[in-house]
């Protein structure tokens, strides 16, 4: 276990405490909750932490070795993340690949409908996290102009490598939220997890739903679900 200091943040899925080992740095423990704020939902379900953390562990040390700067550091079995600390944006920054979810609740298009190029969403993180616009971003202050520009341009590639990396898995990554902070020198690099927590996956072949789905909808165990993933990603690529 990383020995943990003080409490810095107590969120629905994380906590996240300053590193009694080390200066500057933070440790993230993944909890066991699920949530769905649409569907008003709210479970503990056992294991869903570590699983979470181990996939985002893998899928943040994959990015770095694509070149994208993320705060991982280091995790362990626990389903802790030792991260860097950040100056957290409040935004969800949303891919989607094909259609699903709130798109197609909202707007007339078909479920499963493909997006090429890939679509974003730039939500805020407050209350219902209402949709943004960059002019609403600007007035709010939550980020400058140039750094609208590097989010989307980030987000396009961790899309992009996502995809090709859950496609040789035999999923399509259908949609996935990420989040940004900034480093002291102003850097935007990618933060908080990219976990099937917050992303739709389906199989290539079925079109099944491997994903938190399941859970909204009462259709499946999520622990199982979040297992299928980690294992088809894992032993495609380790
Ligand atoms: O709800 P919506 O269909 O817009 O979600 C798009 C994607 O973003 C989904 O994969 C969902 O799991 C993720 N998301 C999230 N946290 C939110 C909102 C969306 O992880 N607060």
């Amino acid at each position: 276990m990383y020995q943990t200091g003080r409490l810095h943040t107590c969120g629905k899925s994380k906590t996240i405490h300053y590193s009694a080992e080390k200066d500057n740095q933070f440790v993230v423990s993944f909890l066991d909750s699920a949530t769905s704020y649409t569907y008003k939902k709210n479970a503990l379900v056992q294991g869903t932490g570590k699983q979470r953390c181990s996939i985002s562990s893998f899928l943040f040390k994959l990015l770095e070795s694509r070149g994208i700067r993320t705060h991982y550091i280091d995790n362990n079995e626990h389903g802790q993340m030792l991260v860097e600390p950040l100056e957290m944006i409040k935004l969800e920054v949303i891919a989607r690949n094909y259609a699903a979810g709130s798109i197609v609740r909202n707007y007339p298009v078909q479920h499963g409908h493909p997006f090429n190029p890939p679509i974003l969403k730039l939500d805020m993180k407050f209350g219902n996290d209402p949709m943004l616009n960059s002019d609403y971003i600007l007035a709010f202050k939550i980020a400058t102009e140039k750094e609208i520009k590097v989010i989307r341009e980030l987000a396009f590639e961790v899309n992009s490598i996502l995809s090709s990396v859950f496609k040789e898995s035999g999923l399509l990554l259908v949609d996935f939220k990420f989040e940004v902070g900034r480093l002291e020198n102003g850097d935007i690099i990618v933060g908080d997890e990219i976990s099937p927590d917050g992303m739709r996956l389906w199989d290539s072949e079925t079109l099944e739903s491997i994903d938190k789905d399941v859970f909204r909808f009462g259709t499946g165990d999520l622990f199982e679900k979040y297992q299928e993933v980690s294992s088809r990603l894992m032993e495609e690529l380790v």
